[in-house]
């Protein structure tokens, strides 16, 4: 198989990682130009290209070795490690180094006024989320039972909609539970940006550029520190 020699990336299509992480790269020397579909955007002074995706899939897209690297959340990250797991799927991707943006929580956020007092208050209640795993082991180490609902998005209106009584979701700014009358009540999880890179081996010259880039990101890191 003819496999290009060029680095492919994986980043956000748009949200809170995007931006952060194409600055990043920019950091790091990276002069590039934007395909016209907005879908890719080619590297011209390095053998590295950036593809566009949906921040869910890119764990998958470096699993299978589409890609050779991803940016993103250890929330993700961690989500599809345990997925894989219960599918019986060993999750072969391997985080490289962490970032030190797109810092927020996952946490369990109740309506307004509602009681809570620790992760006991969720036994017999159904949860609204888009992290089924990281909550069910949340939940499990804690000996509680609950109803998981996994929804792929707007998690924020499940319990408006009667879907749920809380959610487990992130929390960056808090501005998306408050506009929804939620408040947040325990932290699951602590999150930021991450580098994953596939399992299948890369070419010498592949992996002498991850090197250099990784290289790179630490000293942009450092500076900023
Ligand atoms: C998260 C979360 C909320 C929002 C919270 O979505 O699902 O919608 O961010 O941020 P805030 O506290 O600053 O308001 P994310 O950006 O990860 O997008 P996605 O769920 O569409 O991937
Ligand atoms: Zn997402
Ligand atoms: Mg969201």
């Amino acid at each position: 198989m003819d496999k290009s020699s060029r680095l492919k990336v994986a980043l956000q299509k748009s949200g809170r990682l995007t931006e952060n992480s194409l600055d990043l790269l920019a950091r790091c020397g990276l002069k590039y130009s934007r395909g016209k579909d907005q879908l890719m955007c080619y590297g011209e002074n390095m053998p590295l290209d950036v593809l566009f995706v949906r921040d869910d899939d890119i764990p998958d897209l470096v699993q299978q070795d589409v890609c050779d690297l991803g940016i993103v959340g250890l929330n993700v990250i961690e989500e599809k490690r345990l997925s894989f797991q219960t599918r019986g799927v060993s999750p072969l991707f391997e985080q490289v180094m962490v970032l030190d943006y797109g810092k927020c929580r996952l946490s369990i956020a109740v309506p307004d006024g509602t009681e809570y007092k620790d992760a006991s208050s969720l036994r017999g209640k159904r949860i609204a989320t888009t992290y089924p795993n990281i909550l069910a082991r949340f939940l499990r180490e804690r000996d509680v039972q609950a109803e998981v609902v996994t929804m792929s998005g707007a998690v924020e209106i499940a319990p408006r909609l009667g879907r749920a009584d809380f959610i487990c979701d992130l929390v960056s700014t808090g501005s998306t539970l408050i506009a929804n009358h939620l408040s947040e009540a325990e932290t699951v999880m602590e999150s930021q940006a991450a580098i994953i890179s596939t399992p299948v081996p890369v070419t010498m010259e592949k992996q002498e550029w991850i090197h250099r880039l990784t290289m790179r990101i630490d000293g942009v890191q450092q500076v900023k520190e």
